[in-house]
Formats: C-alpha cells, structure tokens, sequence
C-alpha cells in the first residue's frame, strides 16, 4: 500500500515539474550601452527593441543610460564586461574615447554591435545604422536646390566627436559644393540637444539676420534653433532642415507638416535590426557586418503620405502588440489548461491507483473474512463441544453427587446399627471396668458419630442445592434456646478449665427461627469453638438486640487458635480446607451454617486474628414480616436434648475412659508427634504395653519434647500445624543429642514422591495411613533391633576409628568424641559421668541416653568396657606387671580390675597373659 501512494506522489510530482517547465526562460543575456536615453529618437529606439525581442523569447535585454558622458558610458561597458552578458550593444557617444572599451569586449570574445554612432575601429562583430554622409549629401544637395540663387546657411552640429555628426557635416559639404553662392556662414555647437541648440544660438542670434537657411544635424536642435529666430521674428524668413523624421508627436514629420521645419531626412533607429542581428549571431545563424538603413527626404511633397504611412505602421504595431498579448493570454490559457490536464491525468492515476489498491484491498478482506468466517465456524463448533462436555460433565457430577449422597444416605442405617450396639457395650459392666476395652469402644462410638454428622450435613446440602431445604420458622424465645444449647457444652468446658458464658440483658427474646437449623448452626459453631479453644481457654456466646436494625445479634466469641486472613476471607466457602482444618472437618459446616442463616434472611460472618481468637455474629431479623407464608409453622419451643447435638460434639474420649492407668517402665520410650488426637489415643493405647509413651500434639512441642526426654523412637505425622513432619524430623536428625533416634514417619500423603521427601528429611521408614498396626509394631521392632546391631558395632570398632558411611555421621562424631574423652581419662581414676558430660557438652540424661542407645551401655559400663579392652592391650606388653596394667587402665585396685576382667571376658588378666604368650 505504501508502495503504491509513494508512486502516485512520484507521478504527480513529476507531473507538475514537467507542467512548470513549459514556461520559456531566457538564456541569452544582451547588455545595451546607450549614449543617452532623454530623447524620443532613443526611446523609440528602444520600444522597437522591445517589439523585436517579443520574438526572441530566450533574449533577455538590459540598458545602461550614459546620460552623453563618455567617462559613464566606459564604467557601464565595463560593468557589463563583468557580468554574464553574451552579447554587447553600444550606441558610442563620441567615437575615440568609447573605442578602446569597445575593443577590449570584441577582444574578450563578446559579440559586439554597434548602432547609429561609430567608433574608430573596425573591431567590432556588426553595425547597424544609416549612412550619415549620404544623408548630409542629401540634406546639402535639397539646401543647394532651394538656394539655387546663392545664400547663407548657418549649421547647428551635433558632437563634433560622435561619427553622425562628422558624416552629416562632411556629406553637406559635398551637397553643396557644387553651388558657389552658397555659404555656410556659421556653425554651432548643439551637442544633439534642443535646448543647448537653442541657448547657443540665442547667444548669437543677432549675427545671423541674413541667414537663408539653417541645417539643423537633428529636428530637435532644428527647431530650438527656430524658436530662438521666432523670437527675434526672424524664423519666417529662414528654411529649417533638420534630420530623423521621428513620427510621433511633436517630432520631425509634425514639425514638416507644421512648416516649422522645410524638410527632415529620415534617420531610423535601427532598434529592430539590432536584436534581430543579436538574434542571429547569438543562436548561430548567418548575418551581414555592415547593415545600412535607408534613408528618405520628408518635405511638404510627401510628409503626409509620410506620417499616414507612419501613423498605418503605428496602427498595425499597436494591433500586432494586441495580438501579441493576446497570444500570450492564449498561451497563458493553453499552459494553464496544460496544467489542468496534467494534473487531471495526475488525478486519473491516482483514481486509478486507489482503485486498484481498493480492489486488492477488497480481495485481501473478502479472503480474511473467508479465514474469519472459516475460524468462526470452528469456534463456534469448538464452544458446542466444550457446551456439551460441560453439559456431559455437569450430568456426570450430578451423578455423581446424586451416587454419593445416596451412598452416604445408606450410610446411616449402618452408623445407626453400630451406634446403637456401640452405647450398649459402653453401658455394660464388663466394659465399664476394661479400660482398653472402653477406650476402644468410646473411638468406634465418636467416629460413627462424626460420619453420621458429615452425611447429614452431606444431605442437607444436597437439599439447599435442589431447592428442598426451606425453612419451617415458629416464633421462641431465643434466650432459652441458645441456653439450652450453650448448656450442652457445659460438661465439656468444666473439664478443660474453659471460662464459658452465655451473656444477654434480655431475659426472653422472641424471634422467629427454624428450630433444626438453627442449632445446628449454633451447635456447628460451637463444636468449633471447643475445637479450636486450649484448655483453660475463654469461650463466650452473646445475645442482643439491635432495635435500630431490628435484628437479633448472636455472637460466639473464642480466644482460641483463630484464622489467617486468607483462610478466614475463605471459611464460608464450601470445601474450602484452610490450616484448620487439615485433619479434622471437611469444611462443610460453616458453609451450611451460611446457607442456613441466609434461609432465615439473616447474616453470618466472621472476624478472625490468628493465634489471638474467632468471633462469629448472625444477625436475625425481628419479626416475621421478612417470611412468607410457607416459611411458617405453629410450633412451640423445642427441647434441646443429648440426641440433639452429641453428633456435633466432639468429646474427649479420654473421659469417656476414665483416668488412664498409670502405666510401668518399659524398656524403650516413644514419642508421639500427631496432631489428630483420636490416632495419638489410639496408638498410644495400642502401644503403651510394650513402651512409654511421650506425646507431643504439634511439630514446635515435638522437637522440645525429643531434646528433652531423648526417646528410643519416634513416630512422626507429616502434616502438623506450625511445622510440618519434614521439618521436624530434618531438625532431630541434625542435632547431635537426636540424631541417633529413629524416625517412622506417618502419613496420608502417599505418592512416590512424598515418601521420597519423607526419607531424605531423614526419616528411617515412611508408613502411609491408613496403615496396618501389627506392620507398625513390626518396624518399631525392626528398628530398635537395628540399633542393638548397630550398638554391637560402634563397641566391636572400640577403640579404634573407622569410617562407616551408612550411619549417621552425627552418631559417629558423637562415638568418637566420647571414645576420645574416655581414652584421655583411662588412667585417671577420678573420672566420673559429670566430668564426661561436661566435656561432651551435653546435659547428664542427653549423654545417657545416647549414650545407651548408641552403645547398649551405662556410661560407667561403658567406661569401663573401655578401660578392660585397654587392658587387653596392654597385657600384651610383658614389661608391665598386671598391677601396672591395672593402674594404667585407671582401676584403683588389681583385684578389682581382676574381677572385672574376669566378668567382661571369662578369662582372668594372667590367664589371659598366658594364654596369649
Ligand atoms: C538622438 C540623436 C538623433 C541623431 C542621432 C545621431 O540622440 O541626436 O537626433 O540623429 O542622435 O547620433
């Protein structure tokens, strides 16, 4: 496109250039020199000039005025010398002084005319003009004729030094000079000029009363001349002959006619012969040197033929200058027409341009909305599909919710059945004094309670979704029910020191409310609240009444775990699992709350700060102008019993089993890091026949636990609040006083990765829920074994260093070290466990159990192993007396070290000696 519009701007440019240069510019340049211009003569000199150069349209003509100076005439020439000219014309005023300037142009290649006057040299390229002296024989043999009786003639001259006024005064001689009685009698100086003519005559006028006639070398001078005789009234008796025979007015042919002058001898100006001469040497063309004009004798006889023909030429100039600008009006029309049509052809291309370019356009765009159309088309088909797998997808979760909500409906009659039983069992006597027993029973009975819990909550949903859940509002005091709700929890927050009211001014409160679903609002939030709240924790349920509002205010208000702002921007969405949740819930029941409260045209939300507490508020209005007819039941006020709400609360199964039994010392101690707390109840019941066992309930506590108590094992989940099972494990695993433990690691995460994850933190074995326990209890044996094998190990490697890549390096630094200290104390009797630990750096039971776990040995043991394997060396040496030995080792007395070694090795320290050499 560009492209195009380039040429087109080309086209049109070009265009116009070339409708500019149709206008002919001059390229000649012709300086004319005049000897003076303040004289008709000259100036018709130069409007033939003109006239002619109309004709020669290249020429361009420009004249200097020498005003009849010869010293400006010079500077002119040489000005024009100077300048670009390629042509000089010079009218000389006296002929010597202007002919050496003359020369120099000729001589500089300059074509030169010259015109009416002459110069003194023949350099010069052509001249134009009349014969002065034929025309002063002329004038001489007319003078002769008139004054065949004899008589006086007085001469008026022009320059004597300009060449016309030399031929005009040498040929009048000769005219005359065959009449011997005729005299010229004086002769004046008028320098061409009228009014010098005039002056000098009037000077001596009064000499020349006998004058018959007077030659005059021009009419001008000739009738200054007369009117100085007039005025001495001496004229009528004169003839006056002058020459030029100018036509215009007032000039020779008027001054014949007027009987002024007697007769004029034509002189032309030769203007028109000049250019064309100029013309012809300038454009190449032949022309003549020496170009004579004719010249005629005007009298009474023939001056009007004269001055008619005169004034015909005048006429037919004038009508030739009218065609002339007429031509040059019609050129002017032709060359604006010109350029109209170049610029109407210019605009035909461009036409022709934008309608070429409009109609590629035109395809371009037909074949990009073809593509369009074409892409349309497939998206349009592609949105169907996508509208029908979405259709497809929709039936199939709705399916799919249908199937689960059915399965979970047809998980009730089951729950039920084990409920049933399960309270049964828990009410018998057999049970009631099994506390393992109990304890289970109390676990199947509070999990067959929260599953009973989640499928209803399940099928509620599944009611607010189809549009089945309305709402069945009867008018009750809310001051009792909420009581009676709060007071289901009461048991629950005497027990875990939790400061719990239920504070309201009003006394009654009447609002109209859905019985069933608000307790289970109130109930949900709660449970919660507990949930979330430590012991000795605040837990406080507000009601008012806001008449500005005309609403009710509920508020349940705890200072227990509380939520990040993300999660609390969340807690309303259904599904959503913020970091309260990770083990317990499935987040469905604030979101059931919600939809309940909104059934009832109220508001519920929520204000959160984490680790400072929750506040829930639900606003319900007074009254029951916001329900309709439906939304209305006649009912009383409903009795909040046990069945009521044990399915949202959870309870401590610890006091459904009573105090636990105080359990013995075993061998090995396990700590327990597990947020969920029925599993921590679970195991530790499972486990505590065999173990002690240590509980920690987060990451934070588990880490300070194990630095603490040092145990044989740990069992660790991954996902824990705070810090996660990884990291702890990582940090136990780093720390020299934990890296011994073994680590199990206990989790629902169960891809190849994660269990990757589990074992690089450090963990010895990763376990994925659910999980079988005799397999747990199978690797809690695995490991302690292994730790017998590797005990066994470390002590067989005593006293010597060796690299063992497969065990913790920690371990190994650890056995070093203190292999190191006990060989540095060997002799030194003294040496106890205080000063041991205070070189390892290490707290007495860290170092202990450690110690032990590593090595299978009391530190004293231990020592003394370390003391006894010495010896054994140095029994070797048979320069030193068993006494030596003894001492060496660190033992106060031989007999006791005799003892001892005896006891480790079942040889004496001589048998041993002997035995050996
Ligand atoms: C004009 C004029 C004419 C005369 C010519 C001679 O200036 O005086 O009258 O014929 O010059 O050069």
């Amino acid at each position: 496109m560009s492209a195009i519009i380039k040429g087109i701007i080309l086209s049109i440019g070009i265009l116009s250039i070339s409708a500019c240069t149709t206008t002919e510019t001059p390229i000649y340049k012709i300086g004319f020199s005049q000897c003076t211009a303040g004289d008709a003569w000259r100036l018709a000199m130069h409007e033939e000039m003109k006239r002619e150069l109309s004709f020669h349209p290249k020429i361009s003509l420009e004249i200097k005025d020498a005003q009849n100076s010869n010293e400006l005439q010079i500077q002119q020439i040489n000005e024009f010398l100077a300048s670009d000219i390629d042509l000089l014309i010079v009218s000389p005023n006296e002929a010597e002084p202007i002919t050496p300037i003359i020369e120099k142009a000729y001589q500089q290649g300059i074509p030169v005319i010259i015109v009416d006057r002459k110069t003194t040299s023949d350099q010069y390229t052509a001249y134009v003009g009349a014969d002065n002296h034929e025309i002063g024989v002329t004038a001489g043999r007319y003078a002769a004729t008139l004054l065949k009786n004899g008589g006086n003639i007085l001469e008026i001259t022009g320059l004597p030094g300009s060449s016309p006024a030399q031929g005009r005064h040498q040929g009048f001689l000769e005219g005359i000079s065959n009449n011997s009685k005729i005299k010229i009698v004086g002769s004046i100086n008028g320098q061409w000029e009228q009014n010098i003519a005039q002056e000098e005559v009037g000077k001596v006028a009064n000499q020349y009363k006998y004058i018959d006639l007077v030659y005059a070398h021009n009419d001008v001078m000739a009738k200054g001349v007369y009117d100085e005789f007039k005025k001495i009234g001496l004229a009528n008796k004169m003839m006056f002959l002058g020459v030029d025979g100018l036509a215009s007015d007032g000039a020779g042919l008027d001054l014949v006619d007027n009987g002024i002058l007697y007769a004029t001898f034509l002189y032309p100006t030769g203007g028109e012969e000049a250019i064309r001469i100029a013309a012809d040497i300038l454009e190449q063309r032949a022309f003549a040197k020496d170009n004579k004009l004719t010249t005629t004798i005007i009298d009474g006889s023939n001056v009007r033929l004269m001055k008619l023909q005169a004034d015909k030429i005048q006429s037919q100039q004038y009508n030739i200058e009218r065609q002339q600008q007429r031509l040059e009006q019609q050129l002017q029309v032709s060359q604006n027409r010109q350029t109209q049509i170049y610029l109407l052809i210019g605009v035909l291309i461009l036409t022709i341009l934008l309608g070429a370019n409009s109609v590629i356009n035109l395809r371009e765009k037909k074949e990009a909305n073809k593509i369009l159309e074409r892409k349309n088309e497939e998206i349009l088909a592609q949105q169907q599909k996508i509208i029908e797998v979405s259709e497809q997808a929709k039936k199939a979760t709705e399916a799919k919710f249908e199937f689960f909500t059915n399965i979970s409906h047809e998980f009730r009659t089951p729950l039920t059945l084990i409920l049933g039983p399960t309270e049964e069992m828990l009410n018998h006597k057999t049970v009631k004094r099994n506390y393992d027993l109990k304890k289970d029973l109390g676990l199947v009975r509070k999990n067959a309670i929260r599953l009973l819990r989640l499928v209803t909550q399940l099928m509620d949903f599944r009611k607010i979704e189809n549009g089945k859940m309305k709402i069945k509002a009867s008018e009750n005091d809310l001051v009792l029910f909420i009581g009676n709700i709060k007071s289901a929890f009461d048991k629950n927050a005497n027990r875990r020191n939790i400061e719990y009211h239920f504070i309201t001014k009003e006394s009654t409160l009447l609002v109209w409310y859905d019985q069933n679903m608000l307790d289970k609002v109130l109930f949900n939030l709660l449970s919660n609240a507990f949930k979330f709240t430590k012991d000795y924790g605040r837990i406080h349920v507000y009601l008012e009444k806001d008449i500005h509002e005309n609403v009710a205010i509920i508020t349940i208000d705890d200072n227990g775990r509380g939520m990040s702002k993300e999660h609390a921007k969340h807690a309303f969405e259904r599904f959503y699992q913020g970091e309260q949740y990770n083990s317990k819930g499935t987040g469905l029941g604030l979101s059931l709350s919600k939809e309940l409260i909104n059934l009832h045209h109220g508001e519920i939300y929520l204000q959160s700060e984490k680790f400072k507490g929750t506040r829930f508020t639900i606003t319900l209005p007074l009254g029951k102008d916001h329900l309709n007819l439906e939304e209305i039941v006649e009912k009383k006020q409903k009795e909040i019993t046990y069945e009521d709400y044990k399915i949202y609360i959870e309870e401590d199964e610890e006091s459904l089993a009573g105090i636990d039994a105080k359990v013995s010392e075993h061998e090995a101690t396990i700590l327990l890091i597990e947020d969920n707390p029925d599993l921590q109840l679970f195991l530790k019941s499972k486990l505590k026949k065999w173990f002690d066992i240590k509980q920690a309930y987060d990451g934070k506590h588990g880490v300070q636990m194990a630095f603490e108590t040092v145990p044989d094992l740990i069992i660790c989940d991954i996902m824990l609040p705070g810090q996660s099972g990884l990291a702890v494990t990582k940090t136990l695993k780093a720390d020299l006083r934990t890296s011994h433990i073994p680590v199990i690691m206990l989790t629902a995460r169960d891809t190849m990765q994660q269990q990757i994850d589990g074992l690089k933190s450090g963990a010895d074995v990763y376990i994925t829920k659910p999980f079988n326990f005799e397999y747990l209890k199978q690797q809690i044996n695995t490991l302690l074994k292994n730790r017998d094998h590797q005990r066994e190990r470390y002590l067989n490697e005593l006293p010597s260093e060796t690299e063992q890549p497969t065990v913790n390096q920690l371990d190994k630094q650890f056995v070093n070290q203190f292999i190191a200290v006990v060989e540095a104390n060997i002799s030194n009797q003294n040496f106890n466990v205080n000063q041991l630990t205070h070189d390892l750096g290490m707290s007495r039971i860290q170092v202990y159990r450690k110690a032990k776990a590593l090595l299978g040995y009391s530190i004293n043991d231990y020592i003394k192993t370390v003391r006894l394997k010495k010896a054994k060396q140095l029994l070797l040496k048979p320069e030193l007396s068993i006494s030596d030995v003894a001492y060496e080792v660190g033992f106060a007395s031989p007999a006791y070290f005799s003892t001892a070694f005896k006891a480790k090795f079942d040889v004496t320290p001589s048998e041993f000696r002997t035995g050996r050499s």
